[in-house]
């Protein structure tokens, strides 16, 4: 199978490193808009648009699969990208979802969604853990996280003050959602934050689960071919694939 991975920038190499790690797919095509991130804090229907060039851009490949490893653009521009795509189209929202609500058995859990403004205020995953059962739910757009990662600031200082400033009126979640592709970087942070005591939903190895399970994949014996692209810069974009791919 040849898929395709597309984010706003670098961030969905997080998406991309869970993919690589399980061998599931032959050749991949990753896109990163990295001429027009961040999309966290735009409005709909830029986000939209942005996404929709970016489907543009994969269908100069034939590939089966479309993944958005971007949380944003799941949120806001799955449906119009399925309605035009000639391939499937996955976001990373609904197996955040599944693998939040299989590892939850109690409904009434408290569950910390921690995601770009565009994410929260969309109210995705709040509508959906709704669905599900699950009322006990706090969440909160931490956009300083971003260029944070962005800055390969993994720990120290800077982002112990960011996480002070955003959980310091927080009770311990049972779950920590992390709706944003670049919070995995930081999860072994978020958690000691929360003592270690609670469930982290990483979206990438959600979606590899939700992959296995619904398409029935096992692991190639080859690594996947990998090709990047990037709407701006993308000697950028391979330098820090290069640092974050094999951290
Ligand atoms: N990729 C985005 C997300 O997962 C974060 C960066 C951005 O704001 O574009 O929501």
């Amino acid at each position: 199978m040849k898929i395709g991975v597309f984010d706003s920038g670098v961030g969905g190499l997080s998406v991309l490193k869970s993919l690589l790690e399980h061998q599931l797919f032959e050749e991949i095509i990753y896109y990163g808009d990295t001429a027009r991130v961040p999309y966290g804090v735009k409005d709909k229907n830029t986000i939209i648009r942005y996404s929709l060039d970016a489907l543009e851009f994969f269908k100069n490949f034939e590939i089966d699969l479309l993944i958005v490893a971007c949380n944003t653009a799941s949120a806001f521009a799955l449906d119009e990208m399925k309605k035009l795509a000639p391939f499937d189209v996955i976001g990373v929202i609904e197996p955040g979802i599944i693998a939040t609500t299989n590892a939850l058995t109690c409904k009434e859990a408290s569950i910390l969604i921690l995601a770009t403004k565009a994410t929260i205020a969309s109210k995705s995953y709040q509508n959906r853990l709704h669905v599900e059962g699950f009322n006990n739910i706090n969440a909160i757009a931490t956009s300083l996280f971003v260029p944070i990662v962005e800055e390969n600031i993994f720990n120290g200082e800077i982002l112990q003050s960011t996480m002070n400033h955003y959980f310091k009126n927080i009770t311990q979640p049972d779950a920590i959602i992390l709706g944003c592709t670049h919070f995995p970087l930081i999860s072994k942070a978020i958690s000691a934050y929360f003592n270690d005591n609670a469930l982290i939903i990483h979206s990438g190895e959600a979606i590899v689960e939700y992959l296995q399970n619904s398409f029935n994949l096992s692991r190639q014996d080859k690594k996947s071919n990998l090709k990047l692209f990037a709407s701006e810069n993308p000697e950028g974009l391979k330098t820090i694939a290069y640092s974050w791919l094999n951290s």
